[in-house]
Order: C-alpha cells, then structure tokens, then sequence
C-alpha cells in the first residue's frame, strides 16, 4: 500500500527521479525570473502529474521533427503515436523496450497546432527524472528564442510601447516655433552629447580622478499642458536619429493591472539588453506614479515607481541612451524618483515673441500687424490651444466657402481667429 503524499508531492520510486520541490524551484526561477517567458510557458505540478505547455508560433512538419530530435538526445527510445499535419503525440518507452508495464505513466510530448493556441504540452504522470526534466529545460530554451529573434524594436511595441523611428518622422526643429531658450538648451545638453558621445567622455575621462560620464542620462520636462514636451522628445529622436520608444505609463497601469510593474520591467529588460545603438525611452505623464491616497491604487503605484527607480538606474549604463520623464504636475512627483533626473527642463507658456512665431507657423498669410494683435490677445494660452484656435478659423473658413459655393480660395481673416478663440480655453 502507498503511503499518503501531500497533494501536491509525488512519491519518488527511482534514485533518477527529481522531487517536486527541486523541479518547481528550478522552473521558477526560469520562467518567472524572466518576465517575457512567463507569457509563454506555464506548469501545473499537480497530484499525479506534471504538466507543462509551451506557446509556439507555428507548428510546422519541421517544428515536429525538431522536437522529436531534441526528445531523442535526452531519451533514447520512442514512439511515435501521432504524426499528423499540425498535431503530434510521442511516448517515451521503458529502458527496456520489450517492457510495457507503466507505459502510459512515461513521458509524453504533444505539439499541436489545431486545438486553440499552438503549443507544445508536456505530460508526466509521475516525478520528472533528470534526464527529462533536462529535456524540458532544453524545449522550453530552445522552442521560446523565437521572441529573441524579433528586432528589440518591434518586441517594444509587442509589449505596449509605440516607437517612432527617425525614419518615418519628419518633425524637427523647424516645427517648432519660439521656445529659443528651450530649443538651445535641449540642442546643447541633450542632441550634442548624444550625438558626440566620445567627445564629452574624452574630457571627462581627463578631467576626472575616477571616471564619470557628464553626458545627461535622465532629462524631465515639465509645464502646463500643451507647450510641446512630447513634440520636443519626438524632435530630440529625430535630430539625434535615435529611436523614441514611447511608454504610456497611464495605460500599462490600467491596462496590465495587477501586472503593471512586470509590464514595466519587461519593457525596460528588452530595452537594457538589446543592441541598438542609441535610444531614447519616453516616460509620458510620468506623474501617474505619483503617490496616492488610494489605497489600492497606492499598492500598484508604489510597486510600478520602485522598477522605474531600478531600472531607469540600469538603463543609464549604457552609452546613447537617455530616459525622459514629462509631467505636468511635478509637484506632486515622488522625491526619489525626481531625483533619479540629471537635469530638469522646464516648459513655461509662451510669451508675447513666441505666440507671433507659433502663429507665423500656423497663419502665415497674416500680415505683421495682424500678428502681433492676435498675439497679445492670445497671451495665457497654450501652444497647443493656439494650434487649435487656428484650425478652427480655418475650417470656419472652409465652411462658410462651402456654403456660399464660392469657388475661389480665400483665406480666413483675423475677426475669424478672434472670434475662435473665443471658444477656447487657454491649455
Ligand atoms: N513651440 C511650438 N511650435 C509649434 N507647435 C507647437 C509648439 N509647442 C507645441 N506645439 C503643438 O502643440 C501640440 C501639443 O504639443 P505637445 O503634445 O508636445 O504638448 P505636451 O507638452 O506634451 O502636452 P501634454 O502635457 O498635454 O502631454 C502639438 O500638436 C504641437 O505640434
Ligand atoms: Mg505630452
């Protein structure tokens, strides 16, 4: 008779056998400890049986095959049960292989493709030996690289970020109007170093007892809604052509909740470990970890802002890349986290010389007189609120040509400005 086992503890009968306890740390720290495999392998070590699925991408003849050959360099004898298109099924036999007795206890391996997600499962209805669970690790090493060949670009957007590539994006210093003190302070602290990396570390390394790279590695900016924090960033990227990799720190909060931090670490991990020569990592609205009184949300926040403190830490290592932070409530920002930035930017409403330059852009065709009115009297608003009040005079201006049939183009008047910001608040 057997002896009574806790449920999840199988009896070992053979010295090869490995107990639970072994194969369940070894496992976890695999899987869990690398946050992206945790979305593609999962176990269950149950009562009786050992169960372990791994997601593949496809499950082609070659795929079978490759699995079959990787089962026969752990174990020597097997059969084949199922050889089909998409589904396969193979059974380790005994040492002995005239030996039936307990056959169906063996290991068994199935990979398919028809039934939901294509995967490879796994099964044992007793305790793993060494040899297999060797066979396991390999399987799930070899059958989950998939994602590592996946350019560390598109695997930033797989796990939520967007990326702007400088290929794709044409917005530079040209399309931003005033700001003079902003735009040569980012040009000399921020695009110069990252640009010429070599030079500033050449100083240093003969100005500094023991080296230190002076190069900015954590900039913030911050200001009122709508003065051009993300547009700068974007602009950073594509002067310094470096990718921008976008996380949205609100929606990896709402949308992984509970799994949030993990989410964060994983988009930090793939970022640290790949080898793209320069990149910068945009923390938008990063005032969503400031601390709050909700309790629940407290918890959540608190375990996002210590990865971000880690991992921003980890990031600054590495030559070419820079982390922005944008707020517009830095005030309420955690004291540590602020401090993590080397330099802070600040963003402030445009004054009188910079809205008659925003407007140059966005209403050419008034004269200087025009502009300098509408000017002053669009002082308090936001570049974004001004960008907004001009597309209103124009698409007023659109309608009413549509409505009167006129055919030729006229442009709207200043009165049509005047009277849309009206409607507009100033941020
Ligand atoms: N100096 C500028 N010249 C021309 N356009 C500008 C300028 N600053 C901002 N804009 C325009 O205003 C809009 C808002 O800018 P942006 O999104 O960069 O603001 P933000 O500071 O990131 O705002 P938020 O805090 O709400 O995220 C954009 O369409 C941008 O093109
Ligand atoms: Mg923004």
């Amino acid at each position: 008779m057997r002896n009574h086992k806790p449920d999840n503890e199988m009896e070992a009968v053979n010295t090869n056998e490995i107990n639970y306890f072994s194969v369940k740390k070894e496992l976890d720290s695999l899987i869990k400890e690398t946050t992206e495999l945790e979305s593609l392998v999962s176990y269950t070590f149950g009562k009786n049986e050992f169960n372990l699925q791994i997601k593949l991408l496809e499950v082609t003849d070659e795929v079978m095959i490759n699995i079959i050959n990787l089962a026969k360099q752990h174990i020597e004898n097997w059969r084949i049960h199922t050889f089909e298109k998409g589904y396969f099924s193979i059974q380790a036999l005994n040492d002995n292989l005239f030996d039936a007795e307990g056959i169906l206890n063996n290991l068994k391996i199935r990979g398919s493709a028809i039934y939901g997600e294509k995967q490879i499962e796994v099964t044992k209805k007793r305790n793993l030996t060494q040899s297999e669970f060797s066979l396991i690790i390999n399987l799930i090493k070899k059958f989950t690289s998939h994602k590592a060949d996946l350019d560390p670009l598109q695997r930033l957007e797989q796990a939520g970020c967007s990326v702007y590539r400088p290929e794709n994006s044409q917005i530079s210093f040209n399309d931003f109007a005033g700001y003079q003190k902003v735009k040569d302070e980012v040009k000399e602290t921020i695009i110069l170093p990252l640009k010429h990396p070599d030079v500033y570390d050449s100083i240093t390394k003969a100005t500094r007892n023991h080296f230190e790279s002076n190069r900015p590695k954590a900039v913030l900016f911050t200001g009122p809604p709508g003065v051009g924090k993300t547009t700068i960033a974007r602009i950073i990227a594509y002067e310094a052509s470096m990718p921008l990799v976008y996380i949205p720190l609100e929606n990896i909060m709402s949308a992984y909740y509970g799994e949030s931090s993990k989410r964060l670490a994983l988009i930090f991990d793939i970022a640290a470990n790949s080898n793209i020569d320069g990149l910068i990592l945009f923390l938008d609205e990063i005032d969503s970890l400031a601390p709050s009184r909700n309790e629940k949300i407290f918890e959540a926040t608190r375990r996002m802002l210590s990865v971000l403190l880690r991992k921003i830490e980890g990031i600054e290592s590495k030559t070419n890349y820079l982390t922005i932070g944008a707020t517009n409530r830095k005030q309420d920002l955690d004291q540590a986290l602020l401090s993590r930035f080397d330099t802070i930017l600040e963003f402030p409403l445009p004054d009188i010389d910079d809205i008659a330059n925003i407007l140059k852009l966005y209403a050419k065709h008034l004269n200087k007189d025009e502009n300098l009115k509408l000017a002053e009297k669009l002082k308090g608003y936001s570049p974004r609120a001004i960008k907004d009040i001009c597309r209103r005079a124009e698409r007023s201006q659109a309608r009413e040509m549509i409505d009167s049939g006129e055919k030729e183009v006229k442009l709207p008047g200043i009165e049509k400005y005047i009277n849309s910001f009206s409607l507009r608040e100033k941020i």
